[in-house]
């Protein structure tokens, strides 16, 4: 671990997207690929941190000097979260599936000429909403994202204070923006203090800025 400002602090970082099971051989999923998890899992951990990385199934590798707990479903990951050890931050980059099948076969369900299958769905754990609401060894800072296509700023206040976190990092994923499976992301960092836009950067500058963010406040 390097010697940096974040050195002694455990950093706790949700990323990629969930699968939530159909049946044995087919799920659902998003197009989250993990790279802007990854990017601020590597840059607290240059900055010192020890991080807890809990990843769903991702596009890119986890990162190097990082503690990773790899999960595929919501449930798991909200497990996986509960049983870390206690943090000082903790940054949710997830793409966290919805919803998830209550009656996915446990084998795999056949085109055998009975109909086509009905999917039953239930809410998902909302995993931020969780931590940011913890009575008991709340980290000191919860970081959310808000990936959004419309009245990005609004929506993502919104979700802040609804979700009990202290961050929300805003970011427009129109497909026009290309920031989805991209290497760019142009977000906007949403705290008590209003809304601060960001200029479009790679994903790992804007991880980099993050974690010095994360770091002033941790001090
Ligand atoms: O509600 P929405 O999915 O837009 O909120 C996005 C933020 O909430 C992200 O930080 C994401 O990681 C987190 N989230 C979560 N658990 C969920 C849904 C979202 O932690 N079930």
């Amino acid at each position: 671990l390097s010697d940096g400002p974040l050195k002694g602090k455990h950093i706790l970082v949700t990323s990629g997207p969930t699968h939530e099971p159909i049946d044995p051989v087919r799920y659902i999923a998003n197009r989250s690929s993990g790279a802007q998890g990854s990017a601020i899992a590597t840059a607290l951990a240059a900055l010192g941190a020890e991080v807890s990385f809990v990843t769903g199934p991702a596009d890119v590798p986890a990162p190097q000097n990082v503690r990773v707990i790899p999960v595929q479903t919501a449930r798991e990951m909200l497990q996986a979260v509960q049983a870390a050890p206690a943090a000082d931050a903790a940054v949710f980059a997830a793409a966290v599936a919805d919803w998830h099948v209550t009656n996915a076969g446990d084998s795999k369900i056949k085109k055998d000429g009975s109909g086509l299958p009905q999917l039953e769905f239930a809410e998902n754990p909302d995993i931020l909403a969780t931590v940011s609401q913890m009575k008991q060894g709340r980290p000191k800072l919860v970081v959310g994202f808000a990936a959004e296509t419309d009245d990005v700023i609004a929506h993502a206040t919104a979700k802040r204070a609804r979700k009990g976190c202290d961050w929300i990092v805003a970011n427009d994923v129109s497909p026009a923006t290309g920031i989805m499976g991209g290497t760019e992301n142009a977000v906007t960092l949403i705290s008590d203090d209003g809304a601060e836009a960001w200029p479009r950067m790679g994903k790992d500058a804007v991880a980099q800025r993050l974690a010095q963010r994360i770091a002033e406040v941790l001090l």
